[in-house]
């Protein structure tokens, strides 16, 4: 398995962007995020590039690593974002970023939570249902705003993912099926309180294979095209995220790669579409650039299972748990001396779910630490403090200096607000 390409090795071990992370630990303790900023910046100028002269927002989707620090990183380069909720919306305005870039998505967005964005000027409600259609139309009014929106078709496509992570298909809670949009872009267009602006989908996450975008995104225009035939005119098509990122031996097609062909799939002649594009990836730009640094706590052998016992847990990390999700574990110092033996590495948290990874060779002792790698997406934004553990730290290296940007919980924030 090779190691993603912001670590490097030096002779005190592994390094991030020229950071060792023996001195990251003893800086800030175990267990703790690590993010590679450079990593972060070239992924995002990868997908923007890509796109050459045709109009295009990349919108990064917060959910996959929602720290304050990295939105604005992002909102530095220019980019927009893909939020789901209220606190999403906060996190990008407190980054600085222009909610003139945000679309907002999701199956249940609530009143407050529409006129927050409606309010801030966000640049697009993707609407999943007729319900929710009618909710931001009264908060439209009641503001006297036109909301800007677009409708998350369901282009029931199977994205060939994990069950948890496919969400364009027909049985699936997201979107509305491409004839019920239609009767609403066609109710709307009556209603001077909602403003039509373009269409969107999502077909799912860790994506590997083109297929699945190329037949969705080719449906998604195709019904942008008879919309614009029937009078509709549009500004924007958003595709959504999904693009995936190589845990084991996946070989996911490189952004460029992803681009050039999602701008195939909808127009005969790039360059020439009538619309601008957006994207929202998540997992594509970060997952890579971020680790979960841990130490081993004991060693323990048993007739069938050898374990590393690490000080981080399901509570940081849930995706091994939650989705069976594999991720790279290595020694950050590995000696030769000590034997190379398997191990299953696995948290303090009393379920047997409780795993970091299965089957991992390691040359370890008690102590040493362990990187868990492609941490970045989806590791911090989904912990939580199961077992009363107070959720890890963050620290983001860039410029080759590492940075606090979240400081680990204290007992006290744990019970915080509890009476
Ligand atoms: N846009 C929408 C509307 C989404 O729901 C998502 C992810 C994205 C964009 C970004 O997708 P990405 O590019 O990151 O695949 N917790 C799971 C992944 C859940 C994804 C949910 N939606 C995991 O750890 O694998």
């Amino acid at each position: 398995m090779s190691a993603p390409s912001p670590l490097q090795t030096a002779n005190r071990g592994l390094a991030l962007d020229g950071v060792a992370l023996a001195d990251v630990a003893r800086e800030f303790a175990t267990p703790a995020y690590v993010y590679s900023a450079a990593e972060m910046t070239a992924r995002w100028r990868a997908f923007d590039q890509a796109f050459g002269e045709q109009a295009h927002l990349v919108c990064y989707a917060v959910k996959a690593c929602s720290n304050v620090a990295v939105l604005r990183l992002f909102a530095q380069l220019g980019g927009g974002f893909d939020i789901v909720s209220g606190g999403e919306l906060e996190r990008v305005l407190r980054a600085g970023g222009n909610p003139a870039r945000v679309v907002f998505s999701g199956v249940g967005k609530q009143r407050d939570e529409i006129e927050r964005a409606l309010a801030a000027g966000i640049r697009c409600f993707n609407v999943e249902s007729a319900s929710e259609l009618d909710a931001i139309e009264s908060v439209a009014r009641d503001q006297g705003r036109v909301a800007p929106f677009a409708l998350r078709i369901n282009p029931d496509v199977d994205a060939g993912t994990h069950a948890h992570v496919t969400t364009g298909l027909e049985a699936n809670k997201f979107g509305v099926a491409a004839e019920e949009a239609a009767a609403l872009y066609r109710r709307a267009a009556g209603n001077n309180m909602l403003e039509a602006v373009g269409v969107s989908c999502h077909i799912g996450s860790q994506i590997t294979s083109l297929k699945p975008f190329t037949e969705a995104f080719r449906r998604v225009a195709a019904f942008a095209r008879e919309l614009e035939q029937g009078g509709i005119r549009l500004r924007q098509i958003d595709l959504g995220g999904g693009l995936g990122v190589a845990y084991g031996d996946e070989r996911p097609p490189a952004p460029a790669e992803y681009v050039a062909q999602l701008l195939a799939a909808i127009g005969d002649c790039p360059g020439d579409l009538p619309w601008e594009v957006v994207i929202e990836p998540g997992r594509a730009l970060v997952a890579d650039a971020g680790m979960l640094l841990t130490r081993v706590v004991y060693l323990k052998e048993t007739k069938r299972r050898n374990f590393a016992i690490v000080d981080a847990a399901m509570n940081d990390l849930l995706r091994p748990a939650l989705y069976g999700a594999h991720h790279p574990v290595v020694a950050v110092a590995p000696d030769g001396k000590v034997e190379a033996k398997h191990y299953d590495v696995v948290g303090p948290v009393c379920e047997s779910a409780d795993v970091i990874a299965n089957d991992c060779t390691l040359r370890v002792r008690e102590g040493d630490l362990l990187a868990v790698l492609a941490a970045g997406a989806y590791g911090f934004s989904m912990a939580g403090s199961y077992n009363s553990r107070p959720r890890p730290a963050e620290v983001l290296i860039r410029d080759g200096k590492a940075r606090l940007i979240r400081a680990r919980e204290t007992l006290s924030d744990l019970m915080a607000g509890e009476l």
